[in-house]
Parts: structure tokens; sequence; C-alpha cells
């Protein structure tokens, strides 16, 4: 996939998911690095991407950022787990090089990791994701080299992205679904005393999951992580520093209906949100 000539302009920080989920981390950057300028894109035509196909997560994230970049982003955050675990390392080690070597994209995965070991207190961890993020195993292979002593073991929820792109947060069908994978996932090791939320929809399903929880675990949330460490890596990177502009705006694009996304989205960030219609499939 070629694109066209790239302009060096500074430009707003491009934010991607598959649909609704990567909100709940663009919520985060917002609150806690409001001086910069956003462009959040849901491919939410083709989500969920949970259990698609390496290949097809691949060819649809690769797609996502060559759009964002064609807009002007200098960096993008994959502001998905799927995407980060499927996609992000060929794209940083195959298709940067070629687009532009100057360019950034990041994914949620390694800083989530990174804080973790931080948190658990018997060592013990769980993660809920996706199928595609759970059969990856990016989430045991990270925190197994950034704290080698922590059990890690990991539960998918195929269902559950599902449920969140159809407003189905709080519906009996909901808890059951949430309830059971839950379970599967603490029966698997008594001691856990973190779940990492290992897909970023799963916020949005935060009230049923911490009345299914035990109180004494800990839910990570991980758009608090994310934007800490974004702010660390632009504190690391003065030179992509200056080439994200600082306006406080934020834009929205959807690949699906403009006016169903809005009532959804505007509902998920507690805003007026008005988003532009796009399409992606360009290779
Ligand atoms: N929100 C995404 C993630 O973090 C993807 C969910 C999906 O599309 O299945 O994994």
């Amino acid at each position: 996939m070629t694109l066209k000539v790239l302009s060096q302009d500074p430009g707003p920080i491009g934010v991607f998911d598959s649909g609704y989920g990567g909100l709940t981390v663009l919520r985060e950057l917002r609150k806690q690095l409001p001086q910069y300028d956003y462009l959040y894109l849901g491919d939410n035509a083709r989500a969920p991407y949970g259990t698609r196909s390496f290949d097809v997560v691949y060819r649809y994230t690769r797609q996502a950022v060559a759009y964002l970049f064609q807009q002007g982003c200098q960096l993008v955050i994959l502001a998905c787990n799927t995407a980060s675990a499927k996609a992000l390392r060929t794209i940083q080690q195959n298709d940067l090089p070629q687009w532009d070597a100057q360019r950034r994209v990041l994914g949620v995965i390694r800083p989530t990791a990174e804080a973790v070991g931080l948190l658990t207190q018997t060592g013990h961890v769980g993660i809920l994701a996706t199928s595609g993020t759970i059969l990856s195993q990016s989430y045991e292979l990270e925190i197994q080299k950034l704290h080698p002593r922590l059990k890690v073991v990991g539960q998918a929820c195929p269902l559950w992205a599902t449920l969140v792109e159809n407003f189905e947060t709080d519906s009996p069908g909901a808890e059951y679904f949430v309830g059971k994978d839950l379970h599967s996932l603490l029966s698997q090791d008594a001691l856990i005393d973190t779940v990492i939320l290992g897909c970023t929809h799963y916020p949005l399903l935060l009230p049923l999951l911490e009345k299914l929880t035990p109180k004494d675990i800990r839910l990570i949330n991980q758009g608090k992580y994310v934007s800490l460490s974004l702010q660390d890596y632009l504190q690391r990177h003065p030179e992509m520093e200056r080439r994200c502009t600082k306006h406080g705006s934020c834009r929205y694009l959807t690949t699906e209906s403009p006016s169903v996304f809005d009532a959804t989205a505007s509902h998920f960030m507690d805003a007026h949100i008005e988003s532009r219609h796009t399409d992606l499939n360009t290779d």
C-alpha cells in the first residue's frame, strides 16, 4: 500500500479503535492532556475485530492508520488491544519505514503491562480481553518481559464488545455473559487481586463489572495508564511533541452512519458529539 505525499506539518493525535471502545481511552487523554488536538476514528461498520483473523485485523488497522496519516496525524494511538496485539508490530516494522519513518504508532498493551507490576499485591493477575488478544498471548509476553515474577491467566470474552457496540451494557443478557466469563477467569487462580480490562470496550461495562467482581479485586481501566504513558513519551520525544497541534479540539470519524455513532458516542462521552462518515477499504 503506497500513500500520497504526506504533509510534514504538525497535526492532531490520531486515536483509532474498531468502534466505541477507544472513546474510553480518548476520554482519559482529553482529561490528562487537554492541550492537544485529537482525531478519533471508529471502524464501527466492521466492528468487532476481536474474533477476526490476524490478517484481517492487520489489513483493517493498516488502512485506518494510513487514513489518519493522510488526515495529517503525525502520531497515532491504537486505542484497541486487538489491533495492538495483531497489527502494531507489523505496522511499526514494515509499513512505517515505507510510509514515513518520522511518524509513530503506539499501542495500549505495553503501558498497561508496565502499570500492572505496581498495582498487584499478590503477584497474580487476570486478563479479560477479546479472543484475538487472548490467543495472541501479547499480555503474557509483555508482562513476562517487564515483571517476570507475576503469574498471569487470561479469559476470552467473545461477546462483550458486541454487547457494547449494541448498547447492551446493563441488560440481563449482558449480566449473564459478563458474569460467566468473569467467573471463568477468577476460578483459574484464587490469588488474583488485579484484573486488566484488556479491551477498551470493557470500561463501558464497568458498572456491571463492579457489581459482579469481589470487592478485594482491583479492575484496571487502561485509559489512565495509556494517558500517563503518552505524557511520558511526549516528554522524552520533544521532536514528536512539536509535531502535535495544540488547540484542545477533538474531531470524530466513523465508518458507520454518523447519526448512529453520534447518539451512542455522546452517551459514552457525556458530551455532544458530531462525527463525519469515512470509508477505509482503500487497498
Ligand atoms: N476495543 C477493542 C480492543 O481493545 C476491540 C474490540 C473488538 O472490536 O472486538 O480489543
